[in-house]
């Protein structure tokens, strides 16, 4: 792109400061408003950007209901291995190629002994969880996650108990797994037969400490300092580790960015990112129970991701540090109907039912908008977990005889599939909707032009391929998508695929398994400029070889 066709699209694009002010919609730069039922969207290569990294299309498999037990972990079973290993699970995770999954837990590991999991099966003991109120009998556990996550192709994003656990212990975990030998952990890790150091790279600072829920929970101050510490001596035994503090557990938390500044001041200096928890849903405090609002809390996802971006950077600025926090969005998606008592209370059973949502199409149009917003802030999300992968708030579902894909599966499958390299430069002119604050929690009520359509795109320059992802707000119509390309020209449609229905509750069940599924698109010609059209209520996917 020469200099001033350069400028110029930046300053269309709204990435200058004067573009920023004039063209806000919900926040968002390159957004536009116009009429009329087709969104343009220029695409270029205007920033220098690096490529995004694909942990942000990670999971979390939690010790919670029927996640591992049942869920990934079933010995006796037909449909498991001789590791009792669920292999309906195993190929479904692995055909998504999930890049990273988040392991223990959540509440759970907040008061989880790591040493009651490993070792031989027959000499670990049966606990009463406290978080979930459930059997816990150790039969899974470190080394069964590190096995089950070579399985699935997926790394380990582990986590330290910060609520019951003492730094102690936490150190003797990363030694047990990460340290090669000759010392007490190490060697124990060796004597269960596990002679190559896991070499974990990725680790959470304990689960949610803000909240009152949380074992062991602490202030602010208390458990930046704990955090600290623990970082401080993790990285004598591993130089290499990325080490993730607590931050808010969700934006309607008293101590919302207060807490999150508190933690980073106490230990800055030694942690690499910072984590963001939400749950979002159709119900009256958060959308009224409208679906137009829901499909936009996607938009809520961003500013939350740019709240505590500001937080980490004012304490860069404090500490005047060379370091630049990233974010770890490690607990996102659609949560809000079993989320009452029944549904969190394991009545001291193994493997009860908790947390088992049923997701249906609207569910699946947002978690593209989420994968959206995600792509979106990559430059400062470098890790993010939908929670969770089975069973538990889940894409996939087990019975004791098969396996189901729920509606959220497919938007999330698409993205796996196509996202690659690096994120395009948007500029988009579209119509909006206005959505209203009127009766909403405080931290939804926004009154707001949000667009119809929320594109993103990504560009592979290794293989020549770009991938444009498009929600479809619009409840009733179709829309276009009028896409002009400024510096790299598509030469053929390789797949155009949607996720759409004419009802918007529709989800599948194990006897009707496609109510919800991607199907394909009639290819449209490609060229620098093309146009889509978008089924009403979608969530849709076009690759191009470019
Ligand atoms: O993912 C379910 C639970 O939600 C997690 O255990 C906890 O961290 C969050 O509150």
């Amino acid at each position: 792109m020469n200099r001033s066709s350069r400028r110029k699209f930046l300053s269309q694009a709204g990435l200058t400061g004067a573009g920023i002010a004039a063209a806000s919609v919900f926040g968002l730069p390159s957004y536009s408003q116009a009429s009329g039922r087709t969104a343009r969207v220029k695409l270029g290569l205007v920033a220098p950007r690096a490529e995004f990294n694909r942990r942000l299309f990670g999971a979390f498999l939690e010790h919670l209901g029927r996640s591992i037990y049942t869920g990934v972990y079933d010995p006796g079973n037909p449909l498991s291995d001789e590791r009792g290993f669920r292999k309906d699970a195993i190929r479904e995770v692995a055909d998504l190629h999930v890049p990273i999954i988040r392991y223990p837990g959540g509440n759970f590991v907040s008061g989880y002994n790591w040493l009651d999991g490993v070792g031989p099966k027959k000499n670990r003991p049966t606990v009463l969880e406290r978080a979930w109120n459930s059997l816990e009998t150790n039969q899974f556990g470190t080394n069964d996650f590190m096995d089950w996550a070579k399985a699935v192709g997926t790394e380990p994003l582990l986590g330290f108990n910060l609520g019951t656990g003492n730094s102690e212990m936490a150190i003797a975990y990363i030694e047990y797994c990460n340290f090669a030998k000759g010392t007490k952990w190490s060697d124990l890790r060796r004597s269960h037969g596990y002679e190559q150091p896991h070499k974990v790279k990725y680790w959470c600072l304990g689960n949610e400490m803000d909240g009152p829920w949380q074992m062991g929970r602490l202030t602010a101050r208390e458990y930046g300092r704990k955090a600290r510490d623990i970082a401080q001596q993790a990285r004598i035994i591993d130089a290499d580790v990325n080490l993730i503090a607590c931050g808010s557990s969700n934006t309607i938390m008293p101590t919302y960015l207060n807490w999150d500044r508190e933690v980073l001041e106490e230990c800055y200096d030694q942690v690499d990112g910072i984590s963001l928890h939400n749950y979002f849903g159709n119900e009256p405090q958060l959308s009224g129970g409208k679906s137009e609002r829901f499909l936009a809390q996607n938009l809520d996802m961003e500013r939350q991701i740019r709240e505590i971006t500001a937080v980490a950077d004012l304490v860069q600025g404090l500490y005047r540090s060379p370091k630049k926090l990233w974010l770890s969005f490690d607990e996102w998606n659609v949560w809000y109907r079993a989320r009452s008592h029944e549904h969190l209370d394991g009545k001291g059973q193994f493997a009860p039912h908790l947390l088992e949502e049923v997701y249906n199409l609207e569910d699946a149009l947002l978690t593209g908008g989420f994968l959206n917003t995600l792509m979106r802030q990559s430059d400062r999300v470098r890790v993010a977990c939908l929670a969770q992968i089975v069973n538990v708030i889940a894409p996939l579902v087990t019975s004791p005889t098969g396996i189901l894909r729920q509606s959220i599966y497919f938007p999330y499958a698409l993205v796996l599939k196509y996202a690659r390299g690096r994120m395009l430069d948007l500029e988009v002119e579209g119509e909006t909707y206005p959505i209203h604050a009127a009766g909403l929690r405080a931290d939804f009520a926004r009154n707001e032009e949000v667009p119809f359509l929320d594109v993103v795109a990504t560009y592979d320059a290794k293989e020549k391929r770009v991938a444009v992802f498009a929600l479809n707000r619009d409840l009733s119509n179709e829309r276009e998508l009028s896409l002009s390309f400024d510096d790299i020209a598509p030469s053929k449609v390789l797949a155009c695929e949607t996720v759409t229905g004419t009802d918007l509750k529709a989800f599948n069940t194990f006897e009707n398994p496609n109510k919800v599924v991607t199907t394909k698109l009639d290819a449209m010609k490609a060229g620098a400029k093309m146009t889509i059209k978008l089924p009403a209520r979608s969530y849709t996917v076009v690759h191009l070889a470019v």
